[in-house]
């Protein structure tokens, strides 16, 4: 029986997952089936029993279900843990289920493919969420000289700096407290999902900085725009994407897929 991966979700339609995974597969030579499943809200355990019991051997998880799937863990690699949710899972030899998040690393190395230099940089990341909290450990490890949390709810940028700082130099504020030049800021909010901008002041940026969108779409978003009207160069979130996916492969099969190839396909398919 081939061996078999998915994405759970709810909604799952528009995943851009299995055709990530296809290009991987086809990439290395793995033989694997990789679909999207949409499991349902009040069930996550179950649908993900049922994928086991059908040669399911590993799975990506997204909204609503990565803190449900971190319960299900009885194995947590130490990132997994600090973040209180995975976005990967993998059935063990013993039967037992592994978890791991991978979007941190995908958006440090999407960072560095681009040439961003993150060690000794003054960060800022905007949002205090669980998108955020799942990146904030393979960021600090990366040495910046300071990173800022800043969110609509300051206190849950503060409890989140509180919960990192062990990490090195992390502080959290609302917006109004936010004292730049950074350069780096990273936006983790959803804000762009409704059109939103969070508010920030002009001077946010050193010279040479880089504004990045953990979102995507075939044009910028209203805060890459706002960025690269004020000097900064803009990245969006597709790099991410394609590098926590690469990460989830690299754990299930034992390779690392090129994810340049992959990521200039998914581009131009947008
Ligand atoms: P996710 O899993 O995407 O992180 P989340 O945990 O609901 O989802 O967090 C959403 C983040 O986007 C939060 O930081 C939220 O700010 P609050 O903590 O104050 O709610 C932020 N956010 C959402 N909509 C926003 C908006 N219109 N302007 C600014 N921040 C926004």
């Amino acid at each position: 029986m081939t061996d078999r991966y998915c994405v759970f979700g709810h909604p799952i339609g528009h995943s851009k997952s299995p055709a990530i995974h296809a290009a991987f597969a086809e990439q290395t030579g793995e033989a694997i089936e990789y679909t999207a499943i949409e499991a349902p809200l009040d069930d996550f355990a179950g649908a993900w029993r049922d994928f086991v019991a059908a040669g399911g051997r590993g799975a990506n998880v997204t909204v609503p279900f990565k803190e449900e799937a971190y319960r299900l863990c009885d194995e947590l690699t130490p990132r997994a843990r600090r973040a209180g949710a995975v976005n990967t899972l993998l059935l063990m030899a013993d039967g037992g289920i592994r978890g791991d998040t991978t979007d941190g690393a995908g958006l440090v190395g999407d960072l560095e493919r681009h040439g961003v230099a993150l060690a000794g940089a003054r960060v800022l990341v905007l949002g205090a969420g669980g998108a955020v909290r799942g990146v904030l450990e393979p960021l600090l490890e990366a040495g910046p000289a300071s990173l800022h949390i800043a969110n609509r709810t300051a206190a849950k940028a503060r409890a989140l700096g509180e919960d990192f700082a062990d990490l090195g130099r992390v502080s959290g504020s609302g917006f109004d407290a936010v004292e730049g030049p950074f350069e780096v800021v990273i936006n983790g909010t959803s804000a762009s999902l409704a059109g939103d901008l969070p508010p920030l002041p002009d001077a946010l940026f050193a010279p040479g900085a880089t504004a990045y969108d953990m979102m995507y779409g075939a044009e910028p978003t209203v805060f890459l725009r706002w960025a690269q009207a004020r000097g900064a160069r803009g990245i969006d979130g597709l790099g991410m994407l394609v590098g926590q996916a690469a990460e989830s492969f690299h754990l299930w099969r034992g390779k690392r897929p090129d994810v340049t190839p992959v990521l200039e396909a998914l581009r131009r398919s947008l």
